[in-house]
């Protein structure tokens, strides 16, 4: 069976007060559009259309490199004119998935369910239907049935009657239909309706008519097939998200202490026995190891943590490499291309940048480190920094094993410093130190024997 999908994202979304398209509004970080296109490949669609309209460059350009063919549909004239513009594009022995691209938490275990009901019988036509039984079915398309349980029609929400209005099983707008029956049915819709629209809708009483089978899968998660109309709705949306992302951790070995309080945009994976305090985000791509502790209010992004190091609370991770057992924390602040060996200590405000740490050493207090390669077993004093910025161009520190920096030096780059040789405190090192040396670079004290204190002047 040949399965293309047409993602609908044409509608401007008005109800968001926006400038940016609809579709391009963020779930967990990335656009509702980008979701549901993932969804596609996820089915492994063998072809994918987006109908774009509102806003079609920035959609456009929203999605670089992308396999998907895009139909323009310069007018919303409803979504049964919306599919026709990528129709001419798909072939006729497809079967047509059409999904929202404004309806981004649908799992591929449902869509796959939908798509299997529909290649049981794959060489005759027909439609399925994804359906939902909602508590307050109210805005959404009824699904009306005959007295031998058959779907006979869908009707929108401003054509319903009373009657129909009572109906709580309401059409999720997600289906499958053959390529074959769409190419026919389609150019017979009609605009004459409550809302002067082209409805897909209305192709339910055409295969009725055209004895066409109409099968129904029903998703039993009703968030699963939310679309997000306004921000209230887009945020519901990022909460079920989140709390499903939650309990995946939860499954997988990892404590959370509050699973409405981490927020993951992009994937985390971690080992057993991992533990996340509150206020954690994530993102981009992390992994914890086994054993890892995160605490309160820490932003990673990007990063890999090894087997039972632990980040203490406030700190903030980019695209860092923490090795086992380190300890960074609290308020450590990691920049790109931090690498830190096992058994690192990175303590309060400190900020590392390009900075290779060997195993055991130490920046405990108040330091910045950057485009450092720093040995093993280093003690970096308290308010350390490398001055690796000339204004211009940006200079290498490298402190060999076992050196010990004492508190309040400043790294003048270039510089190297030898094997377990020693700096002074409050020195300004600008030359480069061999192994073994202490090096002291700092005035000499002068101590003023008889000095008097000023006194305080007498008030007026
Ligand atoms: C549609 C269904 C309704 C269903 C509901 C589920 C129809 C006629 N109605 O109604 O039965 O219960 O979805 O949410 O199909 N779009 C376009 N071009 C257009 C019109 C819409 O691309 O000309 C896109 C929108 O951007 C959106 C999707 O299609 O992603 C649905 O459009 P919308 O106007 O929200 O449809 P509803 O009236 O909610
Ligand atoms: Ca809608």
């Amino acid at each position: 069976m040949t399965l293309e999908v047409i993602i609908l994202a044409a509608g401007q979304g008005s109800r968001m007060r926006s400038t940016l398209p609809k579709v391009l509004h963020p779930v967990a970080g990335k656009s509702m559009l980008s979701h549901v296109i993932g969804l596609a490949a996820a089915v492994a669609s063998d072809k994918t259309h987006v109908v774009i309209g509102h806003g079609a460059d920035q959609v456009k350009s929203s999605i670089p490199n992308s396999t998907v063919q895009w139909a323009l549909q310069s007018e919303q004239k409803g979504t049964g004119h919306a599919v026709a513009q990528a129709l001419p594009a798909v072939s006729d022995d497809a079967q047509v998935l059409i999904l929202y691209g404004d309806v981004p938490l649908t799992t591929p275990e449902t869509i796959q369910k939908l798509v299997s009901t529909s290649a049981d019988k794959a060489n005759t036509e027909q439609v399925t239907l994804l359906t939902v039984e909602l508590d307050d079915p109210n805005g959404y398309g009824r699904i009306i049935r005959n007295n031998s349980d058959q779907v006979t029609a869908i009707v929108e929400q401003k054509d319903a009657s009373a009657a129909q209005l009572s109906i709580s099983e309401v059409n999720t707008g997600i289906m499958c239909v053959s390529a074959s029956a769409l190419k026919r049915w389609l150019p017979k819709l009609s605009d004459n309706n409550a809302q002067g629209e082209y409805y897909l809708t209305d192709i339910i009483a055409m295969a009725v008519s055209d004895g066409v089978a109409i099968h129904v899968c029903q998703a039993t998660e009703p968030m699963e097939v939310q679309g997000a109309n306004n921000r209230i709705q887009l945020e519901e949306l990022e909460r079920f998200y989140q709390r499903r992302y939650a309990d995946k951790l939860m499954l997988a070995g990892a404590s959370l202490a509050d699973a409405s309080r981490i927020d993951v945009r992009g994937s985390l994976t971690t080992g057993n026995d991992v533990y996340i305090d509150i206020n954690c985000v994530f993102e981009g791509e992390v992994t914890l190891g086994d054993g890892v502790r995160i605490g309160p209010n820490c932003h990673i992004s990007d990063s890999k943590i090894a087997s039972n190091a632990e980040i203490k609370a406030n700190s903030v991770l980019e695209g860092a490499v923490v090795g086992a057992d380190c300890s960074v924390g609290p308020f450590a602040r990691l920049r790109p291309g931090t690498i830190l060996a096992a058994e690192v200590k990175i303590g309060n405000f400190v900020e590392t940048k390009k900075a290779n740490i060997g195993i055991g050493s130490k920046v405990s207090h108040l330091s910045y480190i950057g485009d450092a390669e720093i040995g093993r077993d280093v003690n970096v004093g308290a308010g350390t920094i490398t001055c690796n910025y000339d204004g211009v161009n940006k200079y290498k520190t490298t402190l060999a094993d076992e050196v010990f920096v004492g508190s309040n030096t400043a790294l003048v780059a270039p510089v190297s410093v030898g094997k377990a040789a020693t700096i002074g405190a409050g020195s300004v090192i600008t030359g480069n130190i061999a192994d073994g040396e202490l090096a002291v670079a700092r005035s000499k004290q002068r101590n003023i024997s008889g000095w008097q204190r000023p006194k305080k002047l007498a008030r007026d």
